[in-house]
């Protein structure tokens, strides 16, 4: 079966074998930030944009993004939000093996781009929910995020 579908910003076509997830897509497509981890859609490791909004990439079929938008952590390198986030991160200490983080920045991503965007604590604190990390738990990440909020609010 052949999808056509919109990664970070270029429709590309690629042949996909029937049950496919968009996980393994994104992976032959050299999309390497996106982590397998439980392949169950628990830990986040796969976390990538669908139209914009968080999905866990193992648990979506490849059938699915026919004709829709995906964007990937290499799709927003450039991004100064995603700059200020990566930044933040490795500031705060909360990326040790690194395994988790590109599904956390995602996320993050989200909620700061969300149009009804809620940037305080507990929506941050919900926003990263679904990602689990083995090395550093969750504080860090945490404090980074309400880090760059504040920063951003300053820059208001
Ligand atoms: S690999 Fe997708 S949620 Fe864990
Ligand atoms: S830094 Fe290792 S799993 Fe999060």
């Amino acid at each position: 079966m052949n999808i056509e579908f919109e990664l970070n910003g270029r429709m590309v076509s690629r042949d996909i074998e029937p049950g496919a997830n968009l996980l393994t897509v994104l992976r032959d497509s050299a999309q390497f930030s996106v982590k397998l981890g439980c392949e169950t859609g628990d830990c986040g490791s796969c976390t990538v944009l669908l139209n914009g909004l968080p999905v866990n990439s193992c648990v979506v079929a490849a059938g699915r993004i026919q004709g829709q938008m995906i964007t990937t952590l290499e799709g927003l390198l450039d991004d100064p939000l995603m700059v200020k986030l990566q930044s933040a991160l490795v500031d705060s200490g909360s990326v040790q093996c690194g395994y988790c983080s590109p599904g956390m920045l995602i996320s993050l991503y989200a909620q700061f781009t969300h149009e009804s965007q809620n940037l305080d604590e507990d929506s941050l604190r919900h926003a990263l929910t679904g990602n689990l990390c083995r090395c550093t738990g969750y504080v860090k990440q945490l404090e980074a995020a309400l880090e760059v909020a504040k920063t951003l609010e300053g820059e208001r």
